[in-house]
């Protein structure tokens, strides 16, 4: 008996948004193929209040509403029970610029999962209460705002889908990527003309190393290549490279669990 297929169950209340993008390319070919599964719950389904409401003014007054406990606790609770009985521990996120910064490292841990639950807010925010009740892992994709979670969910979702056995057609593509197992952010890619002239009329050839056909002076490029650019953007992924080189965990490290 084959286990049963990753799922991300999403949470909202604009559920036509899905699948969105994620019917398109790779993750929407796993789709059809049932690799993976996507269910969606509308949150205002869960309303039982008179003119079906989702929200309410904030506690302490100031701009914009907030989600109220009762109904997005009614949705996780239908959820987690649907889930539960289909086998899955799956993890709970609450998507949201307060999170912890998404990572590959925490999308890896979510492909090893038996699938996400994902709940997508609206306007200010969520019931505090409703976030600590279910013990919600509350993520950011970055230190910017949305309108709401439900982009968020798709490139998620995206990044955990590539993941899971089957999708990817070249397993190798993986490894080498940017945040993979090198912790360098990528060495640039050129591809046939050798020699190329761009709009501006100037033409670029690619780098002699890469025609030569000598594969350890490519690797050796490469790996210089995607140092410099580390260090250049990401000062951050940088001093982490060079503490995980000299064996010695880096100040800011993070021990986050995936
Ligand atoms: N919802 C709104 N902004 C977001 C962000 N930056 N990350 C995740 N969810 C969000």
């Amino acid at each position: 008996m084959s286990a049963a297929p990753w799922t991300a169950t999403v949470l909202t209340l604009f559920p036509e948004m899905f699948p969105g993008p994620l019917a398109a390319s790779l993750a929407g070919k796993a789709l059809e193929r049932g690799d993976w599964l996507l269910e969606t719950v509308d949150i205002r389904e869960f309303a039982r209040n008179k003119h079906r409401a989702v929200d309410d003014a904030p506690f302490g007054g100031g701009a914009g509403m907030v989600m109220k406990p009762d109904v997005i606790d009614a949705a996780l609770s239908a959820a987690r029970s649907r889930r539960a009985s289909a086998g899955g521990e799956d993890r709970f996120l609450y998507l949201t610029p307060r999170g912890r910064l998404l990572d590959q490292g925490l999308v890896e841990g979510l492909a090893r999962s038996s699938g996400l639950v994902v709940l997508c807010g609206r306007y200010e925010g969520i019931d505090q209460r409703v976030i600590d009740a279910h013990g919600l892992e509350e993520v950011s994709l970055g230190d910017f705002v949305l309108s709401g979670g439900e982009p968020a969910a798709i490139c998620l979702i995206d990044a955990v889908v590539r993941l899971l056995p089957g999708v990817m057609g070249n397993a190798d593509s993986a490894g080498e990527e940017s945040f993979g197992d090198s912790g360098l952010l990528e060495y640039p890619h050129y591809t046939r003309p050798a020699v190329w002239r761009g709009a501006d009329g100037i033409e670029r050839a690619v780098p002699d190393v890469l025609v030569s056909g000598h594969h350890a002076k490519v690797a050796q490029w490469r790996r210089a290549e995607a140092e410099g650019i580390t260090r250049e953007r990401r000062p951050d992924l940088w001093h982490r490279y060079l503490a995980v080189r000299s064996g010695q965990p880096a100040a800011d490290d993070e021990t986050n669990e995936n």
